[in-house]
């Protein structure tokens, strides 16, 4: 069983899917480790470490031959994954709704390719969950950039100069990314709020010490689709919220959105007109921009600015904090992997419920149906 480590192709990307850490266990499952040569560099791990605790380091070509599972962060490009053995795994984050082509193109080359993101909210799956050790580290360093951002303090602070009064923070979408922005914005001493579709999330705003503001004239509304992701809202709905949001948010000077739904373009929250009645001087992170963005006028990779108001729409917000989102990515993928490892076989062998849910090829097809349905 060898079990290849690539170093990330995507621009920008400085994470790495393994750590000496995760290596060091896999050997101990008695996995054969191979890694190409600088994978870890940009998240600080030398070529030297992976050695120590046990891999093979090497060129992109050793790596690969014979390998039985390759690992990424993103899906390697197909036509470089020349010498693994036949029906070899692609294990990584692998974008399946929006890099639908190389979906197929995983199909056509006989991978047998398991999409990371698509792991189901079920309790024993949580270790596994990539979206959620990535969404955490991006809701506290969205918090950081909009700090950095921002030509004030957050803290209230009494000087013998005068007071400096603290920061007012909004944050739009409550999810896990959304709950460590709203403890991370409270840590640095700003006055912090909170919204979602969910109703479930009012309590954990509350419980962080924050302020929650929620639609409450419209009946019926419940937000929650399956595994806890929100649904769509009604028109009734949007309009209720779109005027709640005005109103709180023209008195904000942070704002951070999260709010995602699944294989949809990201709901929008602020518009044009809502930016135009901040203060100047506000800052609004995007965290949702490369998914269509929940601001208007937000541009992924850019810092723009509209009425005076600074809109952050890096991308791969994870990636700024690599060597942190790459120990825990690499935790994710071992979990995942030696959670079904089968001694006998020396390989990992998946159950029906998280195999049908996370595997996008097989045999030459497309296989998972949510893509094909
Ligand atoms: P997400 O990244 O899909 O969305 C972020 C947040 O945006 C969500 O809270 C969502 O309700 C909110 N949102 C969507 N549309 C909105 C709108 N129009 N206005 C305001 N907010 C909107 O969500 P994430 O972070 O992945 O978490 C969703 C839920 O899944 C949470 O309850 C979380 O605790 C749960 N979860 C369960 C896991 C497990 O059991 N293995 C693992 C991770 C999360």
């Amino acid at each position: 069983m060898k079990i290849a480590i690539l170093k990330e192709a995507a621009a920008g990307e400085r994470r790495v899917s393994a750590t000496p850490e995760t290596v060091k266990k896999f050997v101990g499952l008695g996995a054969q480790l191979a890694v190409e040569s600088g994978a870890g560099l940009d998240a600080s791990i030398a070529d030297q470490a992976y050695a120590d605790a046990g891999a093979s380091v090497g060129a992109r070509a050793d790596v690969l031959k014979d390998a039985d599972i390759v690992l990424g962060v993103q899906g390697p490009d197909p036509a470089s994954l020349t010498g693994t053995k036949p029906g070899a795994w692609i294990v990584a984050g692998l974008n399946p709704f929006g890099e639908r082509a190389r979906v197929d193109a995983y199909a056509s080359g006989g991978f047998e390719a398991l999409a990371m993101e698509f792991m189901p909210r079920i309790t024993r799956a949580q270790s596994m969950d990539i979206l959620s050790s990535q969404s955490n580290l991006a809701g506290y360093k969205a918090v950081l950039d909009a700090a950095a951002e921002y030509g004030r303090a957050f803290p209230m602070m009494m000087t013998a100069a005068g007071t400096v009064s603290a920061a007012k923070a909004f944050v739009m979408g409550v999810g896990v990314a959304g709950l460590q922005a709203i403890a991370t914005a409270r840590r640095l001493g700003a006055q912090v709020s909170a919204t979602d579709v969910r109703a479930a999330t009012k309590e954990q705003i509350l419980s962080l010490g924050a302020k929650p503001i929620f639609v409450e004239a419209v009946k019926g509304i419940e937000g929650e689709g399956t595994g806890g992701y929100a649904t769509e809202m009604s028109d009734e709905y949007k309009a209720a919220q779109a005027e709640l949001v005005s109103s709180h948010i023209a008195k904000q000077d942070i704002v951070i959105t999260t709010a995602l739904i699944p294989g949809r373009p990201a709901p929008r929250l602020i518009s044009d007109a809502q930016i135009a009645s901040m203060k100047p001087g506000s800052v609004i992170v995007d965290l949702a921009v490369e998914a269509g963005g929940n601001v208007e006028g937000a541009v992924a990779g850019e810092i723009v600015v509209k009425h005076g108001v600074k809109i952050v729409g890096h991308r791969n917000v994870p990636s700024r904090l690599a060597a942190d989102s790459s120990a825990l990515f690499a935790r994710n993928l071992f979990n995942f992997l030696s959670a079904f490892w089968d001694k006998e076989q020396g390989k990992p062998v998946l159950d029906d419920e998280i195999g049908n849910a996370i595997r996008l090829t097989q045999g030459g097809k497309v296989v998972n149906e949510r893509l094909l349905g």
